[in-house]
């Protein structure tokens, strides 16, 4: 008997209408394709970040394949449309040889943001890591974001300052150069800096030690370039996020100095018992558990270190995400307690 492969045709509605020129199942496959495209293009919007919880978007500051360790930290993008990674290396009480080491390490590691200032006395350190790092091919200058700071005893001449720090730094320009802390001459030192974006010698500009909407505002008072970011203490035990919420209005971030309460209170930091319930959890340790919540909820971060194993520890948090729940368990442990008073 023949087999009646058309026994359904029966069921199926004749066409009415003109004449149709390619099958009906390419009608419906092609319907099919669409509403799948259509479909992960919703749910690719619907994951894009709308708040601080989340990390930024990956940016193209990219690893060389062939020689690091690790994809880089994500970025995040400054008012002034730089990228900035979101987890870079400390370099304070670093010398000039132990700052050369650690930076160079860390460049090994995946790290692309370096932070140094004139006052720790080691720009030539972390300049010579960075020179010896493109020279060996790890990495191009475009692909490292160097940040310095004016020291207050140059607040005076802080434009010839920067050409010091350039040469220290065995670069052409700094993407990050920070006023130190408040002192006198804040509004000169300032406009030096903006003479200094203007000339090309510095990418972004950033204050450090400013920690109100009040005293923000008055530098936002007379610059006429926004500054970029505000560098200050910030940990599990000061977490002053009235101000992370009053710059994000300007697109200003915050970026966490002494993460885990610096040289001397770390154990406080590392002991508390909301962070060690957490690294029993995800398998981490307190320092990366500390460093995953600084970046979740909005800060850049910098922990500094000597210890290669250190260096590499606070890397590798790009691996496990903080609930909401636990992200306001550690908001919680805040108690406004400054280590320091500059
Ligand atoms: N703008 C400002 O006024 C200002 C002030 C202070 C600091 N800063 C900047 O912020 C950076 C961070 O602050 P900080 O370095 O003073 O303090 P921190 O990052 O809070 O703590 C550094 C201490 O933590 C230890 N450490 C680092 N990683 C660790 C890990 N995975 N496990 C255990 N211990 C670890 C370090 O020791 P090891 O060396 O042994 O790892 C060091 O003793 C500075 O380096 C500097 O660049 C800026």
């Amino acid at each position: 008997m023949e087999e009646n492969i058309n026994s359904n045709d029966s069921l199926a509605p004749r066409p009415t209408g003109p004449h149709i020129s390619f099958p009906i199942t390419s009608l419906i496959i092609g319907i099919v394709v669409a509403v799948v495209i259509v479909t992960i293009i919703i749910v690719n919007l619907a994951h894009t970040p709308t708040n601080t919880n989340q990390l930024p978007q990956e940016s193209p500051i990219m690893p060389n394949p062939t020689t690091s360790n690790t994809a880089p930290a994500p970025t995040t993008k400054l008012n002034s449309g730089y990228e900035m990674p979101v987890l870079g290396l400390g370099t304070w009480t670093l010398d000039n040889e132990t700052a050369e080491n650690s930076v160079y390490t860390a460049i090994k590691v995946g790290y692309r943001l370096i932070d140094a200032a004139q006052y720790y006395g080691n720009e030539a350190g972390v300049g010579k890591a960075m020179k010896r790092a493109i020279d060996e091919g790890l990495i191009a200058r475009k692909d490292i974001f160097i940040t310095t700071k004016v020291m207050p005893s140059n607040y005076s001449r802080a434009y010839a300052s920067i050409d010091e720090s350039l040469a220290k730094l065995q670069t052409d320009y700094i993407d990050l150069l920070l006023i130190h802390q408040p002192g006198t001459n804040n509004r000169a030192t300032y406009k030096a800096l903006e003479q200094g974006v203007k000339d090309g010698k510095i990418r972004s500009i950033g204050i450090s030690n400013y920690y109100t909407p009040n005293e923000l505002n008055e530098v936002l008072s007379f610059a006429t370039i926004t500054p970029a970011l505000v560098q200050n203490e910030n940990h599990i035990f000061y977490q002053n996020t009235e101000l992370l919420e009053y710059a994000a209005k300007d697109n200003i971030k915050i970026e966490s100095w002494y993460p885990f309460g610096g040289r001397g209170h770390t154990e406080e930091s590392f002991t508390n018992e909301t962070i060690v319930a957490l690294t029993e959890k995800y398998h981490k340790t307190p320092a990366q558990i500390i460093l995953r919540w600084q970046i979740q909820a909005g800060y850049i971060v910098i922990p500094g270190s000597s210890n290669p194993d250190h260096i590499a520890e606070n890397f590798d948090i790009f691996d496990f995400e903080l609930t909401s729940t636990e992200m306001n368990d550690i908001a919680a442990i805040n108690k406004n307690q400054r280590y320091e008073n500059w």
